[in-house]
């Protein structure tokens, strides 16, 4: 009687052992199942423990930095280019042999100040917009599975958004971005993918199907190149869209021509600590994201913006939120990580469901 019981738990535990989410991610016909760092800035460098586990390469196959490749850093005088700390990051991954989502060209927030302190004439910024995508793309090359070009350029009305580059230049900032990356693949033979990347489209609605007109067929009806679209689901506990809105809205897109990928998961709570329902709920909500990636087609895999408590980017800007992620460290910083066991099995069971189905 006990040999019936001992053996499938001996065999889950090998299997625990032998896989993690990406190997199971892969299973199941995916290309990655990855996480965001805030390396090599931050304290994460530093922490032995949160390292060893970003360096899992049975649950990591993919990796986005969350700063170092943004325009504030790469740029820090006008014409002055300056990679250093996107080129660690490079290393990093490489190490590893993670593909790597390079994260963004373009975006509202964290480029130079500069931009901010000049008197722009329309001309001299689309100038400055062609030559950071033009420099950057040139200086990563095919290191870069794909790049957001734009980031977050609609308003959740689904009306452009204000930002100095929308201000000054309509909305020819995101074609000129976009065309200038399409050429510089070209004239480099890069094998590089573009993307589009925003929150609040992981599910249908307004804003979602503002991207749909105002970036994704805009963009190919003026034959400009854009290959997929990035799903940052940032989400709330209890507020997630469920599995059949997130697979609607991912095969919304792809009837478009465009892929998707989930790229900056995080379930986070309003208030802390959780009850016990929060929790069970938070486990639902990360199974139907990552479920709705792995039942679509399009959906060539998952990120998450980051995998530990301790470096997630939440207490820091909504202050009092948290618990976001699948990893936390019980004792702080530089002590053991435990996994959330309920996260972490919804996870693994979202792809595991998926092998063999050819999805
Ligand atoms: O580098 C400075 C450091 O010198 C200073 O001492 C420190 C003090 O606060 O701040 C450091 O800069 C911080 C930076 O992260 C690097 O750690 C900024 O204050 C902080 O605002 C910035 O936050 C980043 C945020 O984008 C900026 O809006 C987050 O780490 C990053 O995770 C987040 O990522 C964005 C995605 O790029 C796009 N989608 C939304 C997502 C979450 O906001």
């Amino acid at each position: 009687m006990k040999v019936y019981i001992i053996l499938p738990m001996f065999a889950s535990a090998i299997l625990t052992a032998l896989y993690g989410i990406d190997d199971y991610a892969k299973r199941a016909g995916k290309m990655y199942f990855g996480t965001a760092a805030n390396l090599p800035t931050g304290g994460a460098i530093n922490d032995k423990y949160y390292m060893a586990h970003f360096n899992n390469t049975q649950n990591f196959g993919q990796t986005t930095a969350t700063n170092v490749m943004k325009w504030i850093y790469a740029e820090p005088e006008r014409g002055v280019f300056d990679f250093s700390l996107g080129d660690d990051f490079v290393r990093l991954a490489e190490a590893n042999e993670y593909i790597l989502r390079c994260h963004n060209l373009i975006w509202h927030e964290q480029y130079p100040g500069w931009i901010d302190t000049t008197d722009w004439t329309k001309n001299a910024l689309l100038e400055v917009v062609r030559r950071r995508v033009k420099e950057t793309i040139t200086h990563y090359g095919d290191i870069c599975y794909c790049w957001d070009v734009v980031n977050e350029a609609i308003n959740d009305d689904g009306t452009y958004r204000q930002s100095i580059f929308y201000n000054v230049t309509g909305p020819e900032y995101i074609t000129v971005a976009y065309k200038t990356a399409q050429r510089t693949i070209a004239e480099l033979g890069l094998n590089v993918k573009l993307y589009y990347n925003d929150y609040n489209i992981e599910y249908p609605g307004t804003k979602a199907t503002a991207v749909q007109e105002m970036i994704v067929k805009s963009l190919k009806k003026s034959n400009i190149q854009l290959d997929g679209v990035g799903l940052e689901s940032h989400f709330i506990i209890g507020e997630t869209p469920s599995m059949a809105s997130q697979m609607q809205n991912m095969a919304d897109f792809a009837s478009l021509g465009v892929e998707t990928a989930i790229t900056e998961l995080d379930v986070r709570a309003l208030s802390l600590p959780l009850t016990q329902a929060q929790k069970t709920q938070q486990i639902i909500d990360y199974n139907n994201t990552i479920s709705a990636c792995a039942m679509s087609k399009s959906c060539i895999g998952t990120t998450l913006w980051d995998f530990d408590d301790t470096y997630s980017w939440i207490p820091s800007t909504y202050v009092g939120e948290g618990y976001a992620t699948p990893w936390y460290q019980p004792g702080g910083a530089n002590t053991p990580l435990k996994k959330k066991r309920g996260i972490y099995a919804a996870l693994v069971n979202a792809f595991n469901r998926q092998i063999g189905t050819g999805k």
